[in-house]
């Protein structure tokens, strides 16, 4: 028995990395699986279909049942596709894995037009269009039979975007808004059954080679901490029936270590009974960057006059 019997999932850019171990893992633990992935450079650009039907033969030679599709998720068409795909092959849609990614890194002062609107376009809108006819599939199922589906979202936000990367403001931004749209797409499809959460992963892909490579490495008789296994066991878990309950949150995977991360939120607080004024704001300034465990915020300049 699997985890995910009978269940059918969409794995976006699931050829190679973190994608291609969570559509493994899901279809080892019993999932039909769609093999999505345009089969581009880490730029995103080409395409090429060789990559996700690798993954889908690796599946069928281990036993486990998958398709290919090559549609740009980016698209409104094209994450319409990949839904329809899944539901007209394996009859029913149950997990979306919100995976694939590129990366275009510049310092804002010297990033193009054209490496802003790729990353925001891959990212924050392909999460966007796959959950967008996706979550239309599970509302009108769920008016049908008369109860919740039971159905998981799982997106791929970023630790850059949580604590903010210099070098990234695409993909940080774009890694922000994931997480937002989280917490508002958990809510609202809370009604029909279908949770939604994030993880923030860590892992030796051709995205972090370059950059932590050294870093990645696994001494001898270490696990392997970065492997993309690793991170595919953790969203796999948010998918199944076994997080029941679990919405609306982020999980962060390093290694051997997982968090529970949480956003926005008050810190500290100052008052007034009447209307703020410039003058009155820089009044409670320390008050208010004065936290409650008496460090201070990053990028936090102390009054002239303490
Ligand atoms: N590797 C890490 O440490 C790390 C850290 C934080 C977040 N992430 C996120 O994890 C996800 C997977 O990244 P990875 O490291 O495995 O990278 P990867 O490059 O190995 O895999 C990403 C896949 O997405 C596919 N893809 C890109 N654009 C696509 C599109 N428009 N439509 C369909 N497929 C598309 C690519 O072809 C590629 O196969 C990304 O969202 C990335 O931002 C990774």
């Amino acid at each position: 028995m699997g985890v995910f019997d009978g269940r059918v999932a969409i794995v976006t850019g699931a050829a190679r990395g973190i994608g291609r171990a969570e559509a493994m893992l899901l279809a080892a633990e019993g999932a039909k699986v769609v093999v999505n992935d345009l089969g581009g450079g880490a730029a995103g650009d080409g395409a090429d279909s060789g990559p996700a039907e690798a993954v889908v033969d690796e599946i069928a030679a281990a036993g486990g049942t998958a398709v290919a599709n090559t549609d740009d998720i980016a698209t409104w068409s094209g994450a319409e596709s990949v839904v329809n795909q899944a539901i007209e092959q394996f009859g029913r849609l149950d997990v979306l894995i919100n995976n694939a990614g590129i990366l275009r890194d510049k310092m804002s002062f010297s990033m193009s037009e054209q490496d802003w609107d790729a990353v925001i376009n891959v990212h924050l809108k392909g999460h966007f269009c796959m959950t967008r006819f996706a979550g239309a599939y599970w509302r009108e199922r769920s008016k049908a039979e008369g109860r919740p589906v039971d159905a998981a979202i799982v997106n791929t936000a970023s630790e850059s975007g949580l604590y903010g990367n210099a070098g990234q403001v695409n993909y940080a931004a774009a890694k922000a808004g994931i997480a937002a749209m989280t917490i508002v797409v958990a809510r609202e499809l809370e009604r029909y059954g279908v949770r939604v959460n994030a993880i923030a992963p860590v892992a030796r892909t051709r995205l972090t080679e370059a950059v932590a490579g050294d870093y990645m490495k696994v001494a001898d008789g270490d696990f392997d901490r970065f492997a993309p296994e690793n991170v595919a066991a953790v969203a796999c878990w948010l998918a199944s029936p076994l997080t029941a309950g679990i919405s609306g949150q982020v999980i962060k995977v390093q290694g051997g270590v997982v968090q529970l991360l949480e956003g926005w939120r008050p810190l500290t607080e100052a008052t007034a009974d009447n209307p703020w004024t410039i003058d009155g704001v820089e009044g409670v300034r320390d008050q208010l960057f004065a936290k409650t465990d008496g460090t201070i915020p990053p990028f936090f300049f102390p009054s002239p006059a303490s």
